[in-house]
């Protein structure tokens, strides 16, 4: 019998490692890390509801493969909307062997916390910058307050401030990978997967479902606005599009949907 929380075969180590490949195609090609999104919810797509409560959407192995998930990666990417909401550590805590062997051999255990925060407002006592031995970086834009960055670099926090207002994916993406960092999860929420798709920077999805409906319009769902980057469109041709495998039925009964973006320029 499995321990609580495991996944089923099919979800083990082997199924969350990386293609060394597809990563050092990312990287030589476009200059930027591998990127995952990673979301959990409802069967209507709804990551959180509308007054913000997103623990837990999905059961024990979601969340067991979901920590798996960000120990084969070198970065966990959120949204400042995220660690406001909900105060991730997003750490790789309770991982089952807590460091995974990743493909290219390399052994990953404490990938690096990584913040949007255009306006340097994140709390400072926010669980995901507390001191450990994973590097911790907060991507802020042109106008953050010195004083914010400061407080920021005095915890030990690499501070990457960009050129615009936002940080957009075009400009933090290649940076992190001058750091070293060759693959991210995105975690979310609603607005950085968004901002991901539509800057043609997603290269995988990674779509927990539960069993459940949430059933109102006001809770966002997994993917926001994709703006003005994809224009709205009059019919369904040119949907930005994954390919998904099969789904994945894990112990508890939620499903994992997984999938590629379709076509070359994805990579881009
Ligand atoms: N179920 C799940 O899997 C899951 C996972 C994560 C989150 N959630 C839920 O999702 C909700 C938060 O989602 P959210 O959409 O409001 O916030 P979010 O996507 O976490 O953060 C969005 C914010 O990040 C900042 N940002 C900076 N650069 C950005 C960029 N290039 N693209 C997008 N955002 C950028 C912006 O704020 P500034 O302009 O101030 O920088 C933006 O408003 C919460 O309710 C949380 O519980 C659920």
């Amino acid at each position: 019998m499995q321990p609580e929380g495991m996944a089923p075969d099919g979800a083990g180590p082997e199924a969350v490692a990386l293609d060394p490949d597809r990563v050092r195609a990312c990287l030589e090609r476009y200059g930027r890390p591998y990127v995952r999104l990673k979301a959990a919810a409802t069967l209507d797509g709804k990551i959180a509801t509308r007054h913000g409560e997103s623990q837990w959407i999905t059961g024990a192995a979601a969340r067991a493969l979901g920590r798996r998930l960000r120990g084969a990666a070198d970065g966990v990417l959120v949204g400042i909307g995220t660690v406001l909401a909900d105060d991730p550590r997003l750490t790789v805590r309770g991982a089952e062997e807590g460091r995974i062997v990743q493909a290219g051999g390399s052994v990953a255990g404490a990938p690096a916390r990584i913040v949007l925060d255009s306006t340097a407002r994140v709390p400072l006592t926010a669980r995901c910058l507390a001191a450990d031995e994973a590097r911790r970086i907060v991507v802020v834009g042109s106008g953050a307050p010195e004083h914010r960055v400061a407080a920021l670099r005095s915890l030990g926090v690499e501070v990457l401030t960009m050129a615009t207002a936002r940080p957009e994916p075009g400009a933090f993406l290649p940076a992190l990978a001058r750091l070293g960092l060759r693959s991210l999860l995105a975690e979310g929420g609603a607005k950085v997967h968004a901002s991901m798709i539509a800057h043609r920077a997603a290269d995988e999805l990674w779509l927990f479902l539960a069993g459940s409906v949430m059933g109102d319009g006001a809770a966002p769902a997994w993917c926001a606005d994709l703006g003005e980057a994809v224009p709205p469109r009059p019919g369904l041709a040119g949907l930005p599009r994954f390919r998904l495998e099969p789904p994945l039925r894990l112990e508890g009964g939620d499903v994992l949907l997984r999938g590629e973006v379709e076509g070359a320029e994805a990579l881009q």
